[in-house]
């Protein structure tokens, strides 16, 4: 007798999760489903009961695809649930704050991705990676990439030819840019004499803004340009970059929000300064980021500028060194928006040194609650979060939180 499962929540990464725990990828909270279960996880799902949530994927490429996991559910629900998946993380350390409405980036809107290309026996093949698997699912009409960056998938073949072996695929990542095409390549031959030529004659063919290999810049024709604020900054190979503009947009305006009135400000992971550049229109700002390559666009981009503030950087690690309370004594406002791992250490020092403000963009809300509730416990009070989903049909959920210190700390 086929055995059926009832769906009772979302897990992290998006799948349906039945008693047991079985996880059934691709359901919904409510729906009774049927199929093959190995181990934890059931295969081949029927869908006996569909959710009236469940919507028709807008994407021919969802069923074989891995970039989505959530095109099988309507808008709402997926909003609704990442704001519940950073508010169960604040319950689970016993915390609550007041949320702001998300904001979801618009379909077509990514302006970086990293495709996989690989060499075959017929010619080339580039996409994203299969679901759970090492196949390569074609992006021809991919929802999520803003249409320069599928119209730049072909520069992307053409790449194979010249430096993939015919063991891996190499993973191309490709940045929209004012100069144009911004392309980085990883895990591709060596570099030889014959081969920078080549890569280097591509670039002119394919009118590239810049091609890097392995983190080498053979060419680049035009600066490729991010522009923070007014200042233009110019990137090293591969660097940070919020996924998209409109969401690198509501994040600026969550921080200037959290920080508005601050004199100085201090910027931790501060990137080439998608913040601290245009915090400078107001603020002197002291950016701190572990990349020194970063901190060094970001310098350039900063003399650059017109009409800034006075800006410093520094590079540094700060999770072996974070920032002391000396050191932060003389700002009135922290930026903190660190790795997926949070900023453990220097959430510790921050905890000491106790300035009025701490903007914290999170890309982990588990990390995030965990910080939050040290701050909070040393005197702070966490006045409202503002989910940012700039990772649209996808199980990832960022955020952007204002603590203030309470009055009697
Ligand atoms: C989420 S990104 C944010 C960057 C920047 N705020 C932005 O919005 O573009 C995190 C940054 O932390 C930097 N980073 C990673 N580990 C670090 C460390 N141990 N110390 C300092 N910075 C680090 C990365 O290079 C990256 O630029």
């Amino acid at each position: 007798m086929t055995q059926h499962y009832s769906i009772l929540r979302l897990g992290h990464q998006g799948d349906g999760i039945a008693d047991g725990p079985i996880y059934a990828p691709r359901t919904l909270p409510g729906e009774v489903v049927s199929g093959t279960l190995v181990g934890q996880v059931l295969s081949d799902i029927r869908v006996e009961t569909p959710s009236d949530q469940r919507v028709k994927a807008p994407c021919r490429h969802y069923k074989a695809c891995g970039g989505c996991q959530l095109q099988h559910a309507a808008d709402d629900f997926v909003a609704d649930w990442k704001v519940e998946v950073v508010r169960n993380a604040l319950a689970a350390q016993g915390l609550e704050a007041p949320m702001r409405p998300i904001y979801t980036s618009p379909e077509r809107s990514r302006r970086r991705a990293t495709i996989a290309v690989r060499r075959t026996k017929k010619g080339t093949m580039a996409g994203f990676h299969g679901r759970a698997s090492d196949t390569i699912t074609e992006i021809s009409d991919c929802h999520l990439l803003d249409p320069a960056l599928i119209a730049a998938v072909p520069v992307a073949e053409a790449l194979a030819p010249l430096g993939g072996s015919r063991k891996g695929a190499l993973a191309v990542t490709l940045t929209l840019s004012e100069g144009g095409l911004d392309v980085a390549v990883k895990g591709g031959k060596p570099l030889d004499g014959p081969l920078e030529l080549a890569l280097a004659q591509a670039t002119e063919a394919h009118g590239l803004a810049r091609l890097s290999w392995d983190g080498e810049v053979i060419a680049s024709r035009h600066a490729p340009v991010q522009r923070f604020g007014v200042a233009a900054v110019v990137p090293p190979p591969g660097a940070f970059l919020q996924a998209t503009k409109d969401g690198e947009q509501a994040l600026l305006q969550a921080v200037l929000q959290a920080t508005k009135g601050a004199k100085r400000v201090v910027d931790l992971f501060a990137g080439c300064g998608t913040f601290s550049l245009p915090l400078a229109e107001d603020a002197e700002v002291h950016a701190v980021e572990g990349e020194a390559l970063m901190t060094t666009a970001l310098d350039q981009g900063w003399r650059r500028a017109q009409g800034l503030k006075r800006v410093t950087t520094e590079a540094r690690d700060l999770y072996r060194r974070p920032l002391m309370p000396d050191e932060l004594k003389n700002f009135d406002a922290v930026v903190l928006d660190p790795p997926r791992a949070g900023a453990e250490a220097q959430v510790a020092e921050l905890a000491q040194a106790q300035p009025a403000v701490i903007a914290y963009i999170s890309c982990n809300p588990v990390t995030f609650a965990r910080d939050a509730k040290n701050l909070i416990n040393a005197g702070y009070t966490l006045e409202w979060v503002q989910v940012v989903d700039q990772f649209r049909w996808s199980s990832h959920t960022e955020l952007a939180a204002r603590f203030a210190l309470n009055p009697a700390s």
